[in-house]
């Protein structure tokens, strides 16, 4: 079964058009499509908002009986779909069933014109679900008669951010491997990469699994319970279980995206000087000037195949789950150990500062 790559997210929020209008000021998203109760979505209102490559929705219940209602009660905000676009919705839905998927919606057809999208969804970790989606002819549709499609903006088009590279998973402790397993036993994501990541007395485990096409990359942690409780246990708590911690965008210039990021209002994670003092020994032959990336505190590491440099924002959230990453890979493949624990660095610095 082919997985083409990430079709979109759905986002369940306290209130969709507020988030909306968060995502389009400060991140450069556009409103690409809306839909609500008048559009045949019963109980919910949802926003669909569009950069580069990704499509997410927003919604928000309308009531106390919609799931969005029970997800955001429980988790807060939160990624609670991660779609991925299939060849055939149906047929993938009953292998994946069949290999010990938990069923949650059984197909559904979605037909306008000469567009029709079909969909169906099977569990994933916690409460996320993974939405397969099928998209026959003409695509400018994103959910045909169902969204009602809006005017895009080419000119406020900016492409700050181009596609989403991987999502990073808390999942608790003890259930890292059987979430490996699933992962692999009924979509077969390969794992291409684990490391013990240690934080002061604070440890983690991490494996990353991917699908075949090496389209979606989901990175796993788990708590270390046998060391200190750290920022993956806080997520666990605050979240309420298993959940996405956060969701890395691409950008072609990760040091103009994150410049032009800051001047609309995202906080970043913070680094220190003395992370620089050590880059100019360890990367002498990076193409980025050391001081471009200080000045706005993302960074560097290498796998085996180039470099890779990224940053995480603060979480946005009342809660301090989700947040986002920004990550330009200039010919990495993989992670770099590094990068993986001088981010965590930086995100426990943020969280330490912030009163719970
Ligand atoms: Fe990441």
């Amino acid at each position: 079964m082919n997985l083409q790559g990430i079709d979109h997210i759905e986002l369940y929020v306290g209130d969709a058009r507020q988030a909306a209008f968060y995502y389009c000021t400060a991140f450069g998203f556009q409103v690409h499509a809306q839909g609500g109760p008048e559009t045949g979505l019963k109980g919910q209102r949802s926003l669909l908002v569009g950069q580069g490559d990704i499509r997410m929705v927003l919604t928000s219940a309308l009531g106390p009986d919609h799931p969005a209602a029970e997800f955001v009660s429980k988790h807060g905000d939160g990624v609670a779909v991660i779609a991925i676009e299939v060849d055939d919705a149906t047929s993938a839905y009953e292998r994946f069933v069949e290999r010990g998927a938990t069923p949650v919606s059984s197909p559904a057809r979605y037909a306008l014109g000469d567009a029709s999208v079909t969909t169906a969804e099977v569990g994933g970790f916690g409460d996320v679900v993974h939405r397969l989606v099928q998209r026959d002819g003409p695509r400018a549709e994103f959910l045909p008669g169902v969204f009602t499609m809006s005017e895009v903006d080419p000119a406020v088009e900016g492409r700050l951010l181009g596609t989403i590279d991987h999502f990073a998973v808390c999942v608790p402790s003890n259930t890292l491997e059987a979430t490996v397993k699933y992962y692999h036993d009924v979509f077969g994501f390969e794992e291409i990469f684990e490391e013990y990541i240690q934080v002061g007395e604070q440890a983690m485990f991490s494996k990353v699994v991917q699908s075949t096409s090496k389209l979606v990359t989901l990175t796993m942690l788990e708590p270390d319970p046998t060391r200190q409780a750290g920022q993956i246990d806080d997520f666990l708590r605050w979240h309420g279980g298993a959940g996405v911690q956060h969701v890395a965008f691409t950008a072609d210039d990760i040091v103009g995206t994150v410049r032009a990021l800051g001047e609309r209002g995202v906080h970043f994670a913070k680094t220190p000087a003395t992370y620089y003092a050590a880059l100019h020994q360890r990367m002498s032959d990076l193409v980025v000037p050391v001081s471009d990336l200080q000045d706005v505190g993302v960074l560097v590491d290498r796998d085996h195949w180039g470099h890779l440099l990224q940053i995480f924002t603060e979480s946005m959230h009342v809660r301090r789950t989700l947040f986002l990453e920004v990550i330009e890979r200039r010919g990495a493949l993989t992670f770099g150990s590094g990068n993986i624990k001088a981010l965590y660095e930086a995100k426990n610095r943020e969280l330490t500062g912030v009163a719970r």
